[in-house]
């Protein structure tokens, strides 16, 4: 490509300050600035330069009286391209003064300009979001990802993982890397395969977490173990899942969950005051059960009030044994005919009868309504529902659908009213343990039950022979770590005696051979001296999603995929040359 203007060699020239650095006490000084030309404009021969780099902006001047060749050069710049400027630094006078900006008491007087390079037309303008499509974003991703809003996610990101190293590394923890290509781990999801050249015909697996290694360490004796990984999983994506994401993976010797909760609570503490706000621990905690029975979700938004049962106030209205919730909202106002209607229809699409007309309700159960509102809380300015299950029961714990149905009605609710209520406010971060999950979840699919966290995690002491006589009872040693209805973090106190762990096995219909195929190996080091342990694995994606105030793990990380799984900037996946796939032994079915 030709250059439309002449450039300029960096040479030695060395930069002084950062775009973001410098202020009124450095007056007089000569400095040499580096970066983009953020903005460019002329005010009758006097040329203003908006200079940029990842630290700021610093408006640069160039007068009429710099010299004919200075002045021309300035010219020529235009948006994006880059530069490098030695001016002396000039206090700006009293009305030019840009409180917005850390550097907008000064302005550098330039006395000599350099193009380093030049720019096409950006496909975006650098300051906004407002109206560039996604697509467009990512295909571009180099210069999406100048923008300072952007910029300011991935330099959070950073500062996060620093903090995470700080407080792990401070509490005695060791940072072990473990392979990517592999065999097939638990967590259950597709794997991502790849082909070995060497033995055509096998594989290995990308990593779905370092679950397995990270138990090996323990029985190796690295006790307290951490690594901030990248894991892979072929799965349905959403704006919190990636293919590939990230893992802060940490992992005990000799814990109790509690020990795994002192370890995380001040590491979460710290990255949220490296975000710039302020949560205190210890989180509030919740069993899996009192989270159904209260948000009907295992990852609850605690920013509104929990449901209640209501069944025995208003046994009339409930559908046999099955609960009667009462979902509470407040501040929002009497909803609109529209409104109320458009909630019920929610709710019947989900298998519940709604009482959306509390008013009618008033009248016909006044002395239970009283109590109801009491136990709920209930203003005159909230809304108020109740909603029963409308058919036969559901599922193998069939209050769970009731609850589940009534903890989406819940936040159909709040997504209808949060903007006219700021109801759901993103700088109020309700950070709780989930703590008891269910062992087992049925799958409809493959009629038989499936792990609910991994196979690996104990079960708890008490309910051990429940692994045989009531599984959909059996409770693991198993808690998340839960933010405004986000699933931050899920681990568990694993199982290191090789007898439990065949109990379970069974319990998932895993033969012993079957087992032996897939885990193997774990299952022979659980016979060489394995120590209790117990682990976490939190997302760091989505915490800092949340703490940047994103909707999307896309806005935080540098390159990532779209729904479809596809890298537009780079083009992947893509096809491979013919040669390739031979050598590798491989035949695309279909292909000609
Ligand atoms: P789990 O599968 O629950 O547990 O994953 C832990 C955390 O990782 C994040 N996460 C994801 N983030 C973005 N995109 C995805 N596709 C994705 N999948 C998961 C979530 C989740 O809470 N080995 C166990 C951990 C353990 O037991 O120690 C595990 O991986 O924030």
């Amino acid at each position: 490509m030709e250059t439309s203007v002449a450039l300029d060699f960096l040479g030695d020239l060395r930069r002084t300050h950062t775009c973001g650095e410098l202020r009124a006490a450095d007056e007089g000084k000569t400095v040499v600035l580096m970066g983009w030309v953020h903005r460019r404009r002329d005010h009758g021969g006097v040329i203003f330069v908006d200079l940029r780099d990842r630290w700021g902006l610093t408006q640069v001047v160039f007068h009429e009286n710099v010299g004919e060749r200075v002045h021309g050069r300035a010219e020529q710049v235009r948006p994006e391209y880059v530069i490098a400027v030695e001016g002396t630094v000039t206090p700006r006078g009293a009305g030019a003064v840009n409180p917005n900006l850390a550097t907008g008491e000064v302005e550098v007087v330039a006395g000599n300009i350099w193009i380093l390079n030049e720019s096409r037309t950006p496909p975006f303008p650098m300051e906004e979001d407002a109206g560039v499509a996604e697509d467009v974003r990512l295909k571009y991703r180099y210069v999406d990802l100048r923008r300072p809003h952007m910029q300011r996610n991935i330099v959070l990101r950073s500062e996060i993982a620093f903090a995470i190293r700080q407080s792990l590394y401070a509490q005695g923890f060791l940072e072990i890397e473990t392979p990517f290509m592999t065999r097939s781990t638990p967590e259950g999801a597709r794997d991502y395969l790849v082909p070995s050249r060497v033995q055509p015909g096998h594989f290995y697996a990308l990593p779905q977490s370092p679950q397995i290694f990270k138990q090996l360490l323990m029985v190796s004796g690295y006790e307290k173990y951490f690594q901030i990984v990248r894991c892979f999983r072929d799965e349905d994506l959403r704006a919190d899942r990636q293919p590939e994401f990230t893992q802060i993976d940490i992992e005990m010797s000799f814990p109790q969950q509690e020990r795994v909760f002192e370890v995380v609570e001040p590491l979460v503490v710290r990255v949220a005051e490296v975000a710039g706000f302020q949560v205190s621990a210890p989180f509030p905690r919740l069993t899996y059960a009192e989270a159904m029975r209260s948000y009907g979700s295992d990852k609850p938004d605690c920013r509104m009030p929990p449901m209640h049962e209501v069944g025995d106030l208003l046994p009339d209205l409930a559908a046999g044994n099955l609960p009667l919730m009462a979902i509470h909202i407040p501040g929002t106002g009497t909803p609109s005919r529209k409104e109320r209607d458009e909630l019920k229809a929610f709710g019947q699409e989900r298998g519940l009868r709604v009482f959306d007309d509390p008013k009618r309700l008033d009248r016909d159960y006044p002395g239970p309504m009283a109590k109801v509102r009491e136990r709920t809380g209930a203003g005159d300015n909230d809304l108020l529902l109740v909603a029963a299950w409308a058919g036969e029961p559901k599922g193998h714990r069939p209050e769970e659908t009731v609850y589940q149905a009534c903890g989406q009605l819940r936040l159909e609710c709040a997504q209808k009213f949060k903007d006219k209520h700021k109801l759901l406010d993103a700088r109020n971060f309700q950070f709780l343990w989930v703590l008891d999950f269910p062992m087992f979840e049925w799958n409809e699919e493959d009629d038989r039950w499936t792990a609910a966290h991994h196979p690996f995690t104990s079960v708890h002491d008490e309910d051990l022979d429940k692994l045989v006589n009531d599984p959909a009872r059996c409770r693991a040693k198993s808690y998340d770590l839960v933010l405004n209805g986000v699933e931050l973090g899920s681990g568990s106190i694993r199982i290191h005696r090789r007898d439990v762990q065949s109990k379970v096995f069974a319990a998932l219909g895993f033969n012993e051979e079957e087992a032996h195929r897939r885990f193997g190996f774990l299952l022979d080091a659980l016979e060489y001296g394995a120590p209790p342990h117990g682990g976490i694995a939190l997302g760091l994606d989505r915490l800092v999603m949340i703490l940047a105030g994103e909707t999307s793990i896309r806005d935080v990380i540098p390159f990532p995929k779209t729904a479809r799984g596809t890298d537009l900037m780079c083009d992947a996946p893509s096809t491979v040359p013919e040669r390739q796939l031979r050598e590798l032994g491989i035949s695309i079915r279909g292909a000609k």
